[in-house]
């Protein structure tokens, strides 16, 4: 295909996984650390340097349209989040971390198995493939943790405020192991899956492009909104402070002080734009153009006492994870399970990023045996996470299959990719012809 495509053979080719968050929702841009895996499927790109400064894009997929613009004139449209967008954002945080206003020009073929809007991470897996490509067509070198935080940073140009969990991992995820990633400094510990059980993903057909939506902008900045009101509770420099993290950390006091603080600074009925401004003593004006993100300046409602419990709550789940892990108990797979279910349960009542088809996937993987079950990646659609013991796996699939994909009242296309276990994959490389 690339040959038809640009009359050319490609020099090198560059792979970047796709990931499923095993516990951690929402809380990367808190601060907090997650712990996601690689799942094997990928974006990968073939590529041809060329003379030219033309930077010319094609797609395996006909939905994808081709795309072609000056390397040295990168304009990356908010309002649309186009697939070549994504590109766009790896290419041009490459291009600025080494300070080049010009580029040479490149052909790239784009061929992905990700299944796109599910939370699997398809968008950052892009970026990340874009800029590994860059960096190699450059021929320079950067660490994997400053090509993730690169990455990070340059997706924001797509308009959606992320964390780093998911470059962090398609860079620093390694065959075999799960991993906690923690930022500011970002760095990647192994955690060892148990034994005996098996994550399997599945997927409710429900697509959400996170960066079509504000849904997930409202979130970060609730999150933003409520740091700002604990701090200046506690009689903190409110200012300055964008994450609920680093209220803890400044005060120096435990994930569980931290829900007891919550209880007590904010409630739960929803603040709006004059209530915030009101508390931290500052013009509607001013909370709108130095606090709010563009797409999320009319929003009337905050919540911001049920996403502060939600991301203290959910912080603590994820230390637990890993200790359990680490402890490996007789029980490990059902406690495990436990934290899963009650990350759901957070994730659903008070972060509201469920939907009703998460929720009954989720119930319909526990009845046939998954010992937790959660949604997973950004949510309001997507897939799902089940912990199933191995020994129950065939079942499991089988059940799954017939229970969500196979009814009657819903009208679901069944793909390969819609349900199946996966283990913990490899992360992005690049593979240079011999
Ligand atoms: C998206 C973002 C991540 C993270 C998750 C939710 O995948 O890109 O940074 O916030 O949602 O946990």
């Amino acid at each position: 295909m690339f040959n038809s495509k640009f009359g050319s053979i490609p020099k090198f080719y560059v792979r970047a996984p796709g990931r499923v968050n095993i516990i951690g929702e929402h809380i990367d841009y808190c601060g907090y650390s997650v712990l996601p895996m690689a799942v094997e499927q990928d974006m990968l790109i073939a590529v041809e340097p060329v003379k030219t400064q033309t930077l010319q894009l094609a797609n395996t997929n006909p939905l994808y349209p081709d795309f072609s613009t000056s390397s040295n004139n990168i304009q990356i449209d908010k309002t649309k989040p186009l697939w070549h967008n994504y590109f766009l954002c790896g290419f041009k945080g490459i291009q600025e971390h080494f300070g080049l206003s010009t580029l040479t020009g490149m052909n790239c073929l784009v061929d992905g198995n990700i299944p796109p809007s599910s939370g699997l991470s398809s968008s950052s897996a892009l970026v990340c493939c874009a800029g590994l490509v860059t960096l190699t067509v450059l021929g320079m070198n950067l660490s994997k943790v400053e090509l993730a935080e690169i990455c990070a940073k340059s997706e924001r140009y797509i308009g959606t405020e992320g964390g780093g969990m998911d470059q962090s991992i398609s860079f620093l995820a390694e065959e075999g192991t799960a991993k906690l990633i923690e930022f500011s400094p970002l760095r990647a510990t192994d955690v060892k899956l148990p034994s005996g059980a098996v994550f399997v993903i599945a997927n409710s057909c429900v697509e959400m492009n996170k960066a079509a939506t504000s849904h997930f902008n409202i979130r970060v900045m609730e999150c933003r909104l409520a740091a700002k009101l604990l701090a200046k509770y506690r009689g903190l420099q409110w200012g300055k402070v964008l994450r609920l993290e680093e209220v803890q950390t400044k005060l120096g006091v435990s994930l569980e002080e931290m829900l007891w603080i919550t209880e007590d600074a904010l409630h739960p009925e929803p603040y709006s734009p004059e209530e915030v401004c009101r508390c931290l003593g500052i013009s509607l004006q001013e909370f709108r153009t130095q606090i709010l993100s563009p797409n999320t300046q009319d929003v009337l409602i905050f919540k911001l006492y049920q996403r502060a419990k939600h991301v203290y709550s959910e912080a603590a789940r994820v230390l637990q994870f890993k200790k359990i892990c680490e402890e490996a108990p007789d029980d490990t797979v059902q406690l495990l399970g436990e934290l899963m279910n009650q990350s759901h349960a957070s994730c659903r009542d008070m972060y509201e990023c469920s939907c009703p088809e998460l929720d009954q996937l989720v119930d319909i993987c526990r009845k046939f045996g998954a010992q937790g079950s959660r949604l997973t990646g950004a949510g309001w659609g997507g897939c799902t996470v089940s912990l199933v013991p191995a020994d129950k796996l065939t079942s499991f699939l089988a059940n799954v299959h017939q229970a969500y994909y196979q009814r009657s009242d819903q009208n679901l296309t069944f793909e390969k990719q819609s349900l199946f276990a996966t283990k913990p994959g490899g992360g992005a490389l690049v593979f240079l012809e011999a």
